[in-house]
């Protein structure tokens, strides 16, 4: 079995997963969210400090499993880094008790491989990776083989929905309840323009929508909310779609996925598979509870990492609040 420890941003999670059959014997997952509501996002420190109290008592619990674990895995990055570190420092504790060896994950292909927890890989694949912290696309041949063709030049796709939220003042995170919203709202009310929509570059922007919806709310009653809440995710999700569209004209999909906490959104979920129609491709989707941050995901790529042998020595391991990928 693996040990695999989360905790790149808000959520404190563990999970034990059997090596020979990908299983999932435990999950836990203590979420800050409502800590974090009243701010309108997350507080790096307050964020490090809940992770400090909650980890420990999640791991109590794993203690059955001890005896049977193998390896410990951790994320490492990206992320916060002060909230990384409280999963590191977790985890070369567990390596040196149980003297077992350290698993370095990245916290990207830890939520590719959320489509594949209790389950095996399918490769190759094209991911939209829609997060609070990226909005990226990535051809991945393999565990060690993803390569990100595009990527948001500012805002991420979930962070825009934070942010939206936040100027209605509807809490943290956006994303859930600007949906709920939506649904009630007319997407056709407002015009928001789509973002690049006129040059060729293979990239994301949610900065000037997000500005374009500050003005509308400024302008704006809160009985306005639900229309502007409809015509925002209209367009965020539009800019996605008009994108993609292009890229698949030189590089038809075989298998897409969506990942990442914003891939939980039912109306991007419904425009994307329309857009797969014409290809006949499959479409993958995490389950609802793996798609915002979790430690499933990352015990899933550790059980591949282990069998290949992907160990970090405790010298070696450090957390990078960004990373090339
Ligand atoms: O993957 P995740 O848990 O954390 C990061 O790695 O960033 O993603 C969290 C993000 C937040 O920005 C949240 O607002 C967004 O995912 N999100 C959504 C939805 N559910 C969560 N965005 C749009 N629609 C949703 N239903
Ligand atoms: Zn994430």
């Amino acid at each position: 079995m693996v040990l695999s420890i989360e905790s790149s941003c808000d959520d404190s999670a563990i999970a034990v997963t059997e090596i020979a059959t990908n299983k999932l014997v435990f999950h836990k997952k203590i979420s800050q969210e409502i800590e974090h509501s009243v701010y309108g996002g997350v507080v790096p420190e307050l964020a490090a400090r809940l992770h400090a109290e909650a980890l420990p008592k999640i791991l109590e619990q794993c203690e059955p499993y001890f005896k049977k674990i193998k390896a410990v895995a951790v994320t490492t990055s990206p992320g916060l880094a002060v909230t990384l570190i409280e999963g590191v420092t977790l985890a070369k504790a567990v390596s040196v008790a149980l003297d077992i060896p350290l698993i370095a994950v990245n916290h990207l292909t830890g939520h590719i491989y959320s489509l594949f927890i209790e389950k095996e890989t399918l490769f190759p694949l094209t991911v939209l990776l829609v997060s609070g912290g990226h909005t990226q696309v990535m051809e991945v041949r393999s565990l060690t083989d993803i390569a990100t063709v595009a990527k948001s030049m500012d805002d991420s796709f979930g962070e825009s929905f934070d942010k939206v939220a936040k100027m209605m003042g509807l809490g943290y995170p956006g994303g859930p309840v600007i949906e709920k919203l939506a649904k009630e709202g007319d997407r056709k009310r407002y015009d928001f323009t789509v973002p690049l929509l006129r040059t060729p570059k293979f990239a994301f922007s949610y900065s000037g929508l997000k500005n374009a919806v500050r003005l509308a709310v400024e302008k704006s009653e809160p009985q306005d909310y639900k229309d502007i809440a409809a015509s925002f995710e209209y367009t965020a999700s539009k800019h996605l779609v008009h994108k993609l569209k292009k890229y698949f004209q030189t590089n038809p999909p075989k298998n897409f996925a969506i990942v990442g906490g914003a891939s939980a959104n039912l109306y991007l979920r419904g425009e994307i598979k329309k857009l797969l129609q014409p290809y006949n491709a499959q479409l993958l989707l995490s389950d609802l509870e793996y798609c915002s941050d979790n430690a499933a995901m990352i015990g899933r790529v550790a059980v591949d990492m282990y069998k290949q042998g992907m160990f970090t020595s405790l010298e070696e391991v450090s957390v990078a609040a960004r990373v090339k990928m």
